[in-house]
């Protein structure tokens, strides 16, 4: 049995495969509709989701399955106070896969060591989003037509951001990204990824200003501010809005750099940019479905049976 906890818990060789599977997925919906049939898929969400949720529960949809969960820690017996650990013996006995999201760091890895099914961490506080990375690199190589051999911009909360940290552990392992840092000092990159690429030798900027670097990238990863993890709501305010990408940004940027995000937005991309044939956001979320059907079906080992 095999969980995801870390994007790097796949080796390059094995996501390349899951990625062909993705996009045979969504060229070919009908070969996969009852592949997962009589399969249960759970949704443990103690923390909000739209996309990551209701994408699973898409995608499990699609491949003929079924879907149970719940959508907040309230509406669970976490509210009785029951651990995670419990939970997941008990969820065990009810579905074939369980994606948790938790807003405490390694709950969904207690869960794992607990579980008698597949678990899927779908975002751990702080820490790591494993399946926002798998979705973000499907809409790079999709889109790109390759994965590395290019200069990433991560904008905004780089310190509060999970998808950032996945994403970065993960770019790491591919040849030729240069990675430019574009936050206030207080939202940087944590030092323990500064420390991961001085180790690896990957080449890498810290910058304050978004139009000094704005003509270099190929891709510009956008983030929210995480209103959710500050200890102090005044710090928030005043830094919530320090990064808007708007048309007047876009004119510095290259014809074909793509802009990623992996949403929910709030003020940082302006919705005059959407219309822009470079705002990739919204298909990004598009490709969060074929990703984690492609998933669904690896762990569940379908293709085995
Ligand atoms: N990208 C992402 O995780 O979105 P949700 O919080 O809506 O799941």
């Amino acid at each position: 049995m095999r969980h995801l906890m870390n994007p790097l818990d796949f080796s390059v060789e094995e996501l390349d495969k899951l990625f062909d599977l993705a996009n045979d997925m969504e060229k070919n919906p009908k070969k996969y509709a009852e592949c997962c049939h009589g399969k249960k898929l759970a949704t443990c969400f103690y923390e909000p989701s739209t996309r990551t949720r209701l994408s699973f529960e898409a995608a499990m949809m699609n491949l003929g399955g079924n879907v149970l969960g719940f959508s907040s820690a309230d509406s669970s017996s976490a509210a009785k106070g029951e651990s995670v650990s419990d939970t997941i013996r008990v969820i065990s006995s009810y579905a074939d896969i369980c994606a948790m999201r938790h807003p405490k760091e390694g709950a969904p890895m207690v869960a794992a060591s607990r579980s008698r099914i597949p678990v899927i961490n779908a975002g751990d506080g702080g820490h790591q989003h494993p399946t926002q990375t798998l979705t973000d690199l499907l809409t790079i190589r999709s889109l790109k037509g390759r994965l590395g051999n290019f200069t990433i911009g991560l904008c905004g909360d780089l310190k509060f951001g999970r998808t950032v940290h996945s994403l970065i552990e993960a770019l790491c392992r591919y040849e030729g990204v240069q990675f430019i840092f574009i936050s206030p000092e207080e939202l940087k990159v944590p030092d323990y990824i500064i420390e991961l690429l001085k180790s690896k030798n990957i080449d890498y900027t810290e910058v304050i200003s978004l139009e000094e670097v704005m003509p270099q990238l190929d891709l510009l990863y956008m983030t929210r501010v995480q209103r959710e993890r500050f200890f102090n709501e005044e710090d928030y305010i005043r830094l919530k809005d320090f990064y808007i990408l708007n048309k007047s940004k876009m004119e510095m940027a290259k014809e074909d750099m793509l802009v990623l995000h992996p949403l929910p937005r709030v003020n940082e991309i302006s919705v005059e940019v959407d219309d822009d044939p470079r705002a990739a956001y919204f298909e990004q979320a598009q490709y969060g479905v074929y990703v984690r059907m492609a998933l669904i079906y690896t762990l569940l080992g379908i293709g085995e049976e």
